[in-house]
């Protein structure tokens, strides 16, 4: 109808309305603070995401889809990652998210840019917790654990400029982390242990004040690694995405102020993942 009166309207007053019923089609003036936030990963990773976020946020409505049929997303290439990411926020939007968490280091290196461009709703990105860091004092050794993609990004190299010449910093990637969390492998102690110490003599742990766990994979081995070297601060990033997340939804009175707790729906692009999630998800409860 009111496209049908526009005609009575000065132009700039056309060009307003075209806007407005744009954006009612894309849903945008329906937007409720009941409304689930989607969170997603390359896998399993972002799922220690997803439990600091109910852990923070205990009444958000939450959808979590692991996109374990093309883990790992750390090897592939950017135009890959980002075509996996943009299916993936296609079926958020279907599903009318109030905001998205890109609970991956990986992905957010790959397309956060394009992503924040092509849809209008808020989306989060997670990136290495360097400047915490850095941030413990001066001159600290520290060592990054992340993805070969998010190492070798510029998105990476620009932060990593912002601190390298007060602070020794090194890159290590390490994928069999990814690897054995997709494939339940987190209780063989043999199997982890050998691995972490792998990576740990590639970064002469000795030496180090921090590791930052620069991919969502990684929290699942904080035990083991407090553990094998409890000098060592371990840092990861997943309470400052959080608080990010409820300041942006805050600001836009998008946060749900219901008394009950919210909600956990479990997707993944490979079902048979799903009991391995909700199983990863109850390991961190229990060692909150
Ligand atoms: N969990 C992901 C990250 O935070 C990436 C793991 C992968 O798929 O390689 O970077």
């Amino acid at each position: 109808n009111i496209a049908k009166h526009a005609s009575k309207f000065e132009d700039l007053d056309v060009f307003f309305i075209r806007c407005i019923i744009e954006k009612m089609k894309k849903g945008a003036f329906c937007m409720n603070s009941k409304n689930p936030i989607g969170v997603f990963d390359s896998g399993l990773g972002g799922i220690s995401v997803l439990h600091t976020m109910h852990s923070l946020l205990p009444n958000e409505n939450l959808i979590y889809l692991g996109d374990s049929k093309y883990n790992p997303y750390g090897t592939k290439t950017k135009e890959e990652i980002t075509k996996r990411c943009i299916a993936i926020c296609d079926e958020f939007i279907k599903q009318d998210v109030k905001a998205i968490v890109i609970a991956c280091n990986t992905a957010t290196s790959a397309c956060v840019k394009l992503l924040r461009d092509k849809y209008d709703v808020d989306i989060i990105g997670m990136e290495p917790a360097l400047k915490v860091a850095c941030d413990r004092g001066s001159n600290q050794r520290i060592a990054v654990w992340a993805t070969e993609l998010t190492l070798s990004e510029k998105k990476f190299a620009n932060l990593m400029d912002r601190f390298k010449d007060e602070h020794h910093i090194v890159k290590v990637p390490c994928p069999k982390l990814v690897r054995m969390v997709e494939d339940d492998k987190l209780d063989d102690t043999n199997l982890v242990e050998s691995v972490l110490k792998e990576y740990l003599a590639a970064c002469d742990y000795k030496k180090l004040d921090s590791i930052v766990l620069g991919c969502t994979h990684f929290p699942f081995y904080t035990k083991y690694l407090e553990r094998l070297c409890p000098n060592i601060h371990i840092i990861e990033g997943s309470v400052g995405t959080t608080l990010h997340t409820k300041d942006l939804l805050e600001q836009k009175g998008l946060l749900n102020r219901s008394d009950e707790i919210g909600s956990i729906t479990w997707m993944n692009t490979m079902e048979s993942k799903i009991e391995l999630s909700k199983r990863l998800f109850k390991m961190l409860e229990v060692e909150a």
